[in-house]
Formats: structure tokens, C-alpha cells, sequence
């Protein structure tokens, strides 16, 4: 066939492809519109997952009558006007491709009105022709789709089940819903209402409208700005997680994005506090200048370049780190545990906490007051050789005494590495070691960071080794598997501090089933008093748990 230019409607069909590859693209190219618009309410009706009917209804600014055909044509937009402009946008559109691409693929119908105008007016395209009337309607715009990818037969095959692409809508509108808490969405799947927002401007009320009520209460505030960043959002309490990145939302610039590095930022933020395998759920808003920012990458505008990816990953998981650690609440067992506790003892109670306590005053006033303080516990004695019973001002503590003394060591371990000074103990027999071929590769590599937390490891021809040296945690207990494990452990690579610390601590913290002497109980809870983050062990789990005076008295009815 010789060399000829395609016709415009296979152009445009072939183009389409890019921004419309499922209903739920439509849904979230109108959605966009909506937004842009200035919509405070916006109302979503599909029928057999978009194939049939994608309607989407706004109160927005409208299309004026002169323009209708022209919002029609590829490349015709409101929202730039040079691509200088990009370095300043802050609308979700300006790529002018979406309603032509729409009508390249479906029957397209628009009823509009701008505000103040005589009348509104309806606009169809069907198969190419396209013809307005005059028509009533209060300002804003219904654009409603209907035979989608009819004339494409190729890409409705490929469509997955009804049930699955209209779960692919919900997930559109769930993110722009937690995206703009100010605007009222309403959702009608097949004539049955499906979500629903207040529009309240908080996003607090959002996530309890359409994600988990229960975690919504719960969920801890992010908010911090560094020069011209700022993030705002909500995360999930450490002991509220999920099994999967399905509660992972990120919004840049008001915008929805997938990104892995956001993800991995408040993932790593979580570190130690919640069990591997385990994520939360979290809500996180990201503003920055546009010109730090690249959108147009795909034409579905979803994926994004930072100019500095380094620099915004560690301002989100310096941001989430601290309003964890300030804010994760111990748990405490009550009656109505719905109400959200924040921040769970402040410098006063920690002052109180001593008047309950045996020991001099000083302690209290020389003890460092980290950003989630225990306050001074008073021992009660030990339950079934695995929990220690203490009283705090408020109640009873029950605190596990593995984890709680795992965690202890883990932040001690790190500590004196951090200053440089780990206590290694020679061994008085140095040990000769077989490695596999495996261990023995990654000893190469961490050789120089298992020296800085104390052991000693030299090669010993062939695949020995001799040991010389441990962790003094360590020595008297299984200082081998501890090693083993970390040689063999995929995340000692990128985070192998703090895996080593994990396994040190672990592999010395007092057993369960130990019995502890009165001065044992009493130095392990010194120690968690001081820890950094008292309420968790390094791997997420807790450490410990109250039961409130007012849960007693509620309990025995004295109040
Ligand atoms: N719901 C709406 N309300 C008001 N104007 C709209 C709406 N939808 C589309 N428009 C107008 O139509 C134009 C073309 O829309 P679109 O093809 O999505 O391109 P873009 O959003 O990239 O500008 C927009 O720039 C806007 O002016
Ligand atoms: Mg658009």
C-alpha cells in the first residue's frame, strides 16, 4: 500500500485509545471537567459499567452556546493558552483532548448552561454529526456517553467484566472525592446509590464517608511545610493497617497521582511500627510550585516527574514519621473506645505520673521527655511469666515484656551506632563459621556494617569464617541465627541498620516465660520510659496496653 495520511476519524479513534481506555478513564476525564468548572456538586449515573451510560452532571461555570462545537474539537481547551503556561497550572486539564476523544469512541450528549444566560442548550454527537437546540437547565453541565467503544469493537473485547470496570469507576470517584472534601459527589451504579460525600471541606468526614468510619476517627494528622512544599492529609494509626497499598492515596497539587516513590515514602515512615506486609491507609495532599512538577508524561495525566524526587521522599516520610511518633496513642482497652485519644500523655502528666511513683522526684525531671511519652510507671508484679503489671496516673498498664524489652534494645542498639560506639564482646574462643555461597556473597557487602554494630567476622579460606567478635547483647544468646538471618534477610541491602538492630534486639530480649525479679520489672520500665516510641515493638507489634481508671470505675459503678 503506498504511503497515504490517515483520514481525521481514524485519527481520531487511533488518539482516543491513549485517554480513553476504559469507562472509568471517561469517568474520571469528566470528573476533571467538573472540577475545573468550579463544581461544588457533582452527580455520577452508570449503567452497565459505563458501557451503557456514563452520565455525569455538574453546578459548575457551563459552555457557552458559541463554544459548544469548539470543546468538541482535539486540542481545544479554556485552560492554557502557550505551553509556557504549564510551569503555572493548577487546573486538572489543558490538554483539550478528552471531549473529542470522548465522542471518537461513543454518542456523546451535553446540556449546559452558563450562569445567567437566557437559556441552556443541548448539544449531540452522534457518529460524526454533531447538532445543538435550545434547551432549559440551571447553570452547570450533564454530559452523558452512551454506547461507548461501540464502533470499537477491538477495545470492548478487551473490557473486563461489568462488575470489574464499574469497580474501576468507584475507585475514580473515590479519588476525587478524598481529592476535593469541599465538593458533594453523589454515585448511582445502575439506578442504586452507591457513595456519597457531605461536601463538608473536611477531609476527616470524607474518609469516614467513603472509606472506614472506624479508621477515619483514628486516623492522625499530617501537616508540615518546608520552603515552598506543604502536605496536609491523614494516616492511619500504626495498629490500623492493611493487608495490601489499596488505601494509599496521594494528591499532588490537588491532582491524583500513582506514585511509587510517594508510596515508599510513607511506607519507610512506618518503619518498625508496623508488621512486614502490612500498610496503612493514608490520605496524603502534596502542594508544590507546578513548575517543580511534570504532568504531561501520559495523556492520561495519572503519572508524575518531581524535578527533585530525593528531596520530596524524604520531606514525606520526615512528615509522617513525626506526626506518628507524636501522636500513635497507646491502646487502651474501654467501654466506648470510638473516641479518639491524640496525643496521649503531655510533660504534666509525666510530672503527675511521679507522685504515684516510689522513686526520687529527679527521675522525672531528668528523664528525656520524647514527643510520646510514657509516664513513670509504678510496678505491680508479673501475669503468667509474659506481661508485667504497672500503675500509671491514669490506670493499669499490661505491658508485654518480650516486646517491650525488644524495642528497648532495638533503640539502643541503633543509639550507639549512631555514636559511633558499639559494646562488642570478644569472643574467648574465636568461632570458625560455614557460610553458603549465598551468606558468604552478602557478608562481602556487609561486612563494614555488621563491624559497626559489633561483630567481627573475618574469611577463613574457602567458605569459613572466623567469628571473633559479637554484639555484648548478644553474647550468651544465639548471636548465629541472629547473623544468619541478617545475611539472608532481602532488605538488609537498602535498610540493613535497622534489620541488624531488629535481629540484635530480638535475639536478646528477655524471653516470654522468663520469670523477673522485683529490680528486673523495675529497670525494664525505666527503659520503655525512655524509649522513643514506647508502644510498639521494632516489628509493629504492641508492647503494651492500658485499662483506664474510668473504665474501673465505669466497670465496678461508682460513677
Ligand atoms: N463540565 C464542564 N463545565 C464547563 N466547561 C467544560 C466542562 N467540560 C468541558 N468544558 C470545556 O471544554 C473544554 C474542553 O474539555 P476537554 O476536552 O476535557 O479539554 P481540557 O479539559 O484539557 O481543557 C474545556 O477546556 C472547558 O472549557
Ligand atoms: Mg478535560
Amino acid at each position: 500500500m503506498p504511503i497515504h495520511i490517515l483520514d481525521a476519524r481514524t485519527v481520531a479513534r487511533i488518539a482516543a485509545g491513549e485517554v480513553v481506555e476504559r469507562p472509568a478513564s471517561v469517568v474520571k476525564e469528566l470528573l476533571e471537567n467538573s472540577i475545573d468548572a468550579g463544581a461544588r456538586h457533582i452527580a455520577i449515573d452508570i449503567r452497565d459499567g459505563g458501557t451503557g451510560l456514563i452520565r455525569v452532571s455538574d453546578d459548575g461555570c457551563g459552555i457557552a452556546a458559541a463554544e459548544l462545537s469548539l470543546a468538541f474539537t482535539r486540542h481545544a481547551t479554556s485552560k492554557i493558552s502557550s505551553f509556557d503556561d504549564l510551569d503555572t497550572i493548577l487546573s486538572l486539564g489543558f490538554r483539550g483532548e478528552a471531549l473529542c476523544s470522548i465522542a471518537a469512541v461513543a454518542d456523546v450528549e451535553v446540556i449546559t448552561a452558563v450562569d445567567g444566560a437566557s437559556s441552556g442548550y443541548s448539544f449531540t454527537q452522534h457518529d460524526g454529526k454533531s447538532s445543538q437546540r435550545p434547551l432549559a437547565r440551571a447553570h452547570g453541565t450533564t454530559i452523558s456517553v452512551s454506547h461507548l467503544f461501540k464502533a470499537v469493537p477491538a477495545r470492548l473485547k478487551f473490557l473486563k467484566s461489568g462488575a470489574t470496570e464499574t469497580s474501576h469507576i468507584v475507585n475514580i470517584v473515590t479519588n476525587y472525592a478524598l481529592a476535593y472534601p469541599e465538593v458533594r459527589f453523589e454515585l448511582v451504579i445502575d439506578d442504586r446509590p452507591s457513595l456519597k460525600t457531605s461536601g463538608s471541606g473536611q477531609l476527616r468526614d470524607t474518609c469516614a464517608e467513603i472509606l472506614d468510619q472506624n479508621i477515619a476517627v483514628r486516623m492522625i494528622s499530617i501537616e508540615a511545610a518546608a520552603g515552598s512544599f506543604s502536605i496536609t492529609g491523614l494516616v492511619s494509626p500504626p495498629d490500623m493497617s492493611r493487608a495490601n497499598r489499596s488505601g494509599l492515596y496521594f494528591f499532588v497539587n490537588r491532582r491524583w497521582v500513582r506514585s511509587p516513590m510517594l508510596s515508599r515514602a510513607v511506607e519507610e515512615a512506618y518503619h518498625g511500627l508496623l508488621t512486614v506486609g502490612r500498610y496503612p491507609v493514608a490520605v496524603i495532599n502534596l502542594s508544590l510550585p507546578p513548575s517543580d512538577i511534570d504532568i504531561n508524561i501520559h495523556p492520561a495525566k495519572t503519572e508524575i516527574k518531581f524535578r527533585d524526587d530525593g528531596h520530596i521522599f524524604n520531606f514525606v516520610r520526615q512528615s509522617v514519621r513525626s506526626s506518628l511518633i507524636g501522636e500513635a496513642p497507646v491502646p487502651v482497652i474501654s467501654e466506648s473506645s470510638a473516641a479518639y485519644h491524640p496525643t496521649a500523655y503531655r510533660q504534666s502528666e509525666l510530672s503527675a505520673g511521679s507522685l504515684f511513683d516510689r522513686r526520687p522526684a529527679s527521675h522525672a525531671a531528668t528523664a528525656a521527655t520524647p514527643a510520646q511519652a510514657l509516664p513513670a510507671l509504678r510496678p505491680l508484679g508479673q501475669v503468667a511469666g509474659c506481661y508485667i503489671l504497672a500503675e500509671g496516673p491514669d490506670g493499669l498498664y499490661i505491658i508485654d515484656q518480650h516486646a517491650a524489652h525488644e524495642r528497648i534494645m532495638y533503640e539502643k542498639t541503633l543509639a550507639a551506632r549512631a555514636r559511633q560506639n558499639p559494646s562488642s564482646q570478644s569472643l574467648l574462643q574465636p568461632q570458625t563459621i560455614e557460610l553458603s555461597p549465598v551468606e558468604a556473597a552478602s557478608l562481602k557487602v556487609l561486612a563494614g556494617l555488621l563491624a559497626q554494630f559489633g561483630f567481627i567476622v573475618e574469611a577463613f579460606g574457602g567458605r569459613s569464617y572466623l567469628v571473633r567478635a559479637v554484639p555484648s547483647a548478644l553474647s550468651g544468646h544465639d548471636w548465629l541465627t541472629a547473623l544468619r538471618e541478617f545475611l539472608n534477610a532481602p532488605e538488609s541491602r537498602d535498610q540493613g541498620e535497622e534489620k541488624l538492630a531488629e535481629l540484635i534486639a530480638c535475639h536478646s530480649a528477655i524471653r516470654a516465660g522468663k520469670n523477673l525479679s522485683p529490680e528486673e520489672v523495675r529497670a525494664l520500665l525505666l527503659d520503655l520510659e525512655k524509649a522513643e516510641v514506647p508502644n510498639t515493638c521494632p516489628h509493629g507489634r504492641p508492647t503494651l496496653m492500658k485499662l483506664e481508671t474510668s473504665a474501673l470505675e465505669r466497670h465496678f459503678k461508682r460513677t
